[in-house]
């Protein structure tokens, strides 16, 4: 069919992931249910434009055309690229007139040395998940821990129990000081209280100076065995579970058991995992049952992909056609 062929042409722009490995990526599939399903709009549209004789007819087309996004001409790929070719994958993705790339395990620190500037909050942060190309020169963001922010004030604003969605002044406890862990940690410290809890308390130590030394003056850290006693998690409005426990196949590991914790003991608090496979770790689980409001990691993945998109296209896409894109290939 011609008319598909014209999804792609030689106007359209390249966005895409890097990482090693990356197979598994979702990121095609969420970034590109935006694009196509807006390119597959425009195709109907122009065919019913050509033959609009009925008024169920002009109704579709009048909804399809007040969809659809102008210029919205890109195709989002993965790339496999080995550390030793960071810099040479900056050189080209210029010369290939890329417009953007995602950036994920292992190169989110190294890639820092070859881009040509780097946003405030991604330096600040020390990693990069988002390239932006534009006029040949190369810049540097970091989405995550903003994605997580929005992911937070949806939760909070689906579950109504806020005139603002806005988050701040929260006591947040955060399990974990790795690299997500610092990103979450970063944002959420601009207007919250956070604690950092980690096996490894140096680590959750380091992050705490550090974020202070920046001037986040909220944040202290906590050994890990003060939770034992399970009751100083009442303390906290929202506890993030950062660790990769419970990740798939791992499923029956948890960074704390909640289980002993008295029956309604987490009604009005929030416990978010950062872990979307499975959907509900044994530690959402656990704390679903003591009566807090849960969210798994698809939101902040959503969203951080949502802000890296916002960033190259100036389109603020629909999260819920990328969440149920994901939703379809995770089941
Ligand atoms: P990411 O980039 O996903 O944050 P990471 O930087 O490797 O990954 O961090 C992994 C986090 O999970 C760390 O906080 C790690 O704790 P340590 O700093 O003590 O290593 C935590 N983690 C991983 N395995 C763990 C385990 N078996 N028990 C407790 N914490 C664990």
């Amino acid at each position: 069919n011609s008319n598909l062929c014209n999804l792609l042409n030689s106007k359209t722009r390249i966005l895409g992931v890097i990482g090693h490995p990356i197979a598994h990526s979702l990121s095609p599939i969420m970034h590109n249910s935006i694009i196509f399903k807006n390119k597959v709009n425009k195709l109907n549209s122009d065919a019913i434009s050509k033959n609009i004789d009925t008024i169920e007819k002009l109704k579709e087309f009048k909804y399809l055309k007040s969809n659809l996004i102008d210029n919205l001409n890109y195709v989002y790929l993965a790339f496999d690229i080995l550390p030793e070719n960071l810099e040479n994958m900056v050189y080209s993705a210029k010369i290939l007139n890329i417009r953007g790339l995602n950036v994920t395990v292992p190169h989110k620190i190294d890639i820092m040395q070859y881009l040509d500037e780097i946003d405030e909050d991604a330096k600040k942060i020390g990693a990069v998940n988002t390239i932006s190309f534009e006029n040949g020169t190369s810049k540097g963001y970091n989405t995550d821990g903003l994605g997580f922010r929005k992911a937070i004030e949806e939760l909070i604003e689906t579950n109504n129990l806020n005139n603002s969605n806005e988050v701040k002044n929260k006591k947040i406890l955060v399990l974990g000081a790795g690299g997500a862990s610092r990103s979450i940690c970063y944002e959420m410290s601009k207007d919250n209280f956070v604690t950092i809890t980690n096996r490894t308390l140096e680590k959750a130590i380091a992050l705490e100076k550090y974020l202070k030394s920046i001037g986040h003056k909220n944040v202290n850290s906590v050994k890990l065995d003060e939770f034992n006693d399970i009751t100083n998690l009442l303390d906290y409005d929202i506890i993030v579970n950062t660790t990769s426990l419970g990740m798939h196949p791992n499923i029956d590991e948890t960074v704390l058991n909640l289980s002993n914790l008295p029956e309604n003991s987490l009604v009005g608090k929030f416990v978010v995992d950062i872990i979307y496979n499975p959907f509900e770790t044994k530690f959402l689980k656990q704390a679903s049952e003591k009566g807090a409001i849960i969210q798994n990691g698809l939101s902040m993945l959503v969203h951080q992909g949502a802000i890296s998109f916002e960033i190259w296209t100036g389109i603020k896409p629909d999260v819920e056609i990328m969440k149920s894109s994901l939703l379809t290939k995770l089941n």
